[in-house]
């Protein structure tokens, strides 16, 4: 009701600004008798998916909350799920600032953020802290100072990391903004890392005696050749889901608007039909094998829609919240 008032503040800030300063008052509301401020009643609808109960198929996606320090804020507004991360071994400062600008007129994001965050071991004492009987998506990558080819160590040692506290794991290989990170969807690299996270899963599900399922996030970049490639790898090494998409690197839908041309990725609305794409194509190449869980430019209960219809068993949100607020959650969810 009053997020348009509360947007047209926001937006007069920076972008980084603009979250700092929400994530500050999120962390004081959650746990203050004003919690209602932020709390939201939504309709119960459960799905299973990847062998977990989730309460609504609708989750918050990774990057606004790496850290893990506002899960309790994001539960109190009802998302079916929360994905933290992405978070690498080593904290990191991330690309130099500006790094995020909006694309107010196409409802779009550009970010060149580059992993900022306080490392593995500070999302995890956040998680420890946080009163949250839901399921957690935990999302890790690797650092930027670790070459490429090392870049499988990072996964494993973020995996040994989280594994107790993780709901599901998110293996991002997808950003566009960690040099060479997008060549492990490829060939042999996404091979060679698939096969060691499989290991290592299996390793820690009989540590600890509880399977976490692992799901890998690809671009919407790729092309359907590409895609065949990654569907056939996921499948031959039994991952457990698909979370598609990241962000582009595809210009062609915001040519001309402010900020078009800043380097990074690019979410929102102009992302949604070619991710929407990458889904249908992706849920066709599957065949049900493994689920997918969809995410790229849903803005309304229409385009949640289109991405379950493409074959999404889950959807998530990221820059559609930022545009429409936590009704959006709401909309979606009471109507699927
Ligand atoms: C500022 C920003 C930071 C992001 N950081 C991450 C990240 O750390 N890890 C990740 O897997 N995806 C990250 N994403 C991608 C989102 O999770 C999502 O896949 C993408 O933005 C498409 O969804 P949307 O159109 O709803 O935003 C980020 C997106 C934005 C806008």
């Amino acid at each position: 009701m009053y997020y348009p008032l509360v947007r047209k503040a926001l937006f007069r800030l920076d972008p980084e600004r603009a979250h700092e300063f929400t994530f500050h008052q999120l962390k004081r509301l959650s746990r203050s008798p004003f919690r209602f401020l932020i709390q939201q009643h939504v309709a119960t609808k459960p799905v299973q998916c990847m062998g977990l109960s989730f309460k609504n198929p609708l989750g918050l996606a990774a990057g606004l909350d790496k850290d893990g320090e506002c899960i309790e804020a994001f539960d109190a507004m009802g998302f079916g799920f929360v994905e933290v991360g992405t978070v690498t071994p080593k904290p990191q400062p991330g690309n130099d600032k500006p790094r995020l600008f909006r694309i107010v007129e196409a409802e779009g994001l550009i970010n060149r953020m580059g992993f900022n965050n306080l490392g593995v071991d500070n999302l995890v004492e956040n998680i420890k802290q946080a009163r949250f009987g839901g399921i957690l998506g935990i999302n890790i990558g690797k650092n930027k100072d670790t070459p490429v080819e090392q870049g499988k160590d990072d996964y494993l040692i973020c995996m040994d990391k989280v594994y107790t506290h993780a709901g599901y794991i998110a293996v991002n290989i997808s950003s566009p903004n960690t040099p060479g990170l997008r060549t492990l969807q490829y060939g042999d690299m996404l091979d060679d890392l698939l096969s060691a996270i499989k290991i290592k899963q299996q390793e820690l599900h009989q540590k600890h005696g509880k399977y976490v399922p692992v799901a890998v996030k690809i671009a919407p970049d790729l092309t359907a050749e590409e895609l065949i490639q990654v569907a056939d790898s996921l499948v031959r090494h039994n991952i457990d889901g698909v979370i598609a998409t990241n962000t582009t690197l595809d210009r062609s839908l915001v040519q001309g608007l402010n900020h078009c041309n800043e380097t990074g990725g690019l979410s929102g609305r102009p992302v949604q039909s070619k991710s929407t794409e990458i889904i249908r194509l992706l849920s066709k190449e599957l065949n049900g094998k493994l689920p997918i869980i969809g995410v790229g430019g849903i803005d309304s209960l229409v385009a949640a829609r289109e991405k379950m219809e493409a074959g999404a068993s889950l959807i998530q949100i990221y820059s559609g919240f930022i545009y429409h607020g936590p009704k959006l959650i709401k909309n979606i969810v009471n109507c699927l």
